[in-house]
């Protein structure tokens, strides 16, 4: 489990992004984070992942607490993140090189057998020997999330994941992360779409740094209205249960 507690951060030139954080991420769970643009989604998506130092608050990730003097790789090897756009992820043209980047030390054998499941997990084990260079956009993204897999982590991050990538590569991308949730990993998917709301067991609404309101799958048709207020666009799905349910409460 995850579990954030009392963060408050703020970056050295900025006011305060997050005051007062707290919320929890259970095991095998999928949680978006929504919010407007700034509100700080992608602020706690990075201490999570132990790429900023937290300054205030703790967040302990099952027996692991992130601290100011935490251990990055120690981290990393729990908590894999993906952000927004693979160009700027990318180090190599190699996808072998790409993906055994992180695995340094590892015998060759159990180096091969990590590429060789996570290309599978995010469907490209076809793609193994081509350049990542030719590659699509919406693939490029798929191999970036290869990558994390290969650390073996048990917690996801995926910031914006599929904000750059057409229709039919954001489809894919939704089908593995459904397909991580049932092979147990937990996924924090930080969005704007209203599609990927759908894909959560929960949706935490972040306003302004605060944590304004979480919402259940189950209560997205009652709660609606909360996501609107915070201007978040409703997946078209919902509003045609929001309809359907106002409806019927008129006759
Ligand atoms: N490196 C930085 N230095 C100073 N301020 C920053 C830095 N990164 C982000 N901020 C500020 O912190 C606030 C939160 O930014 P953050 O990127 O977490 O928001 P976000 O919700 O992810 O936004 P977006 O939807 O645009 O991705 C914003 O006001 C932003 O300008
Ligand atoms: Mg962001």
């Amino acid at each position: 489990m995850i579990k954030v507690e009392n963060v408050s951060f703020h970056y050295k030139t900025s006011d305060m992004v997050l005051e007062d954080l707290n919320f929890q991420v259970h095991e095998g769970e999928i949680v978006t984070i929504v919010g407007e643009n700034g509100s700080g989604k992608s602020t706690i998506g990075k201490l999570i992942a132990g790429i900023l130092k937290l300054k205030k608050g703790n967040i302990i990730i099952d027996d692991l607490e992130v601290s100011k003097k935490s251990n990055n790789k120690e981290i990393r090897n729990k908590v894999g993140i993906v952000f927004q756009n693979p160009e700027n992820q990318i180090i190599f043209n190699d996808i072998y090189d790409e993906l055994s980047f992180a695995l340094k030390g590892l015998e060759k054998q159990e180096i091969e057998k990590r590429i060789k499941r996570a290309l599978e997990e995010v469907e490209m084990k076809d793609l193994k020997n081509k350049d990542l260079y030719n590659l699509s956009l919406g693939q490029k993204q798929r191999m970036m999330i290869a990558e994390v897999l290969t650390r073996n982590p048990k917690y996801i991050i995926l910031d914006e994941p599929t904000t750059m990538i057409d229709s039919l590569g954001k489809e894919k991308i939704h089908t593995i992360i459904k397909n991580l949730k049932i092979q147990g990993y937990s996924i924090i998917c930080i969005t704007n779409l209203a599609d990927e709301i759908l894909l959560a067991d929960r949706t935490l609404i972040l306003d302004k740094g605060k944590i304004v309101a979480e919402i259940k799958k189950e209560d997205l048709v009652e709660k609606a209205e909360i996501l609107k207020k915070y201007g978040i666009k409703i997946p078209t799905l919902l509003e045609i249960a929001v309809g359907l349910k106002e409806k019927r409460n008129l006759y």
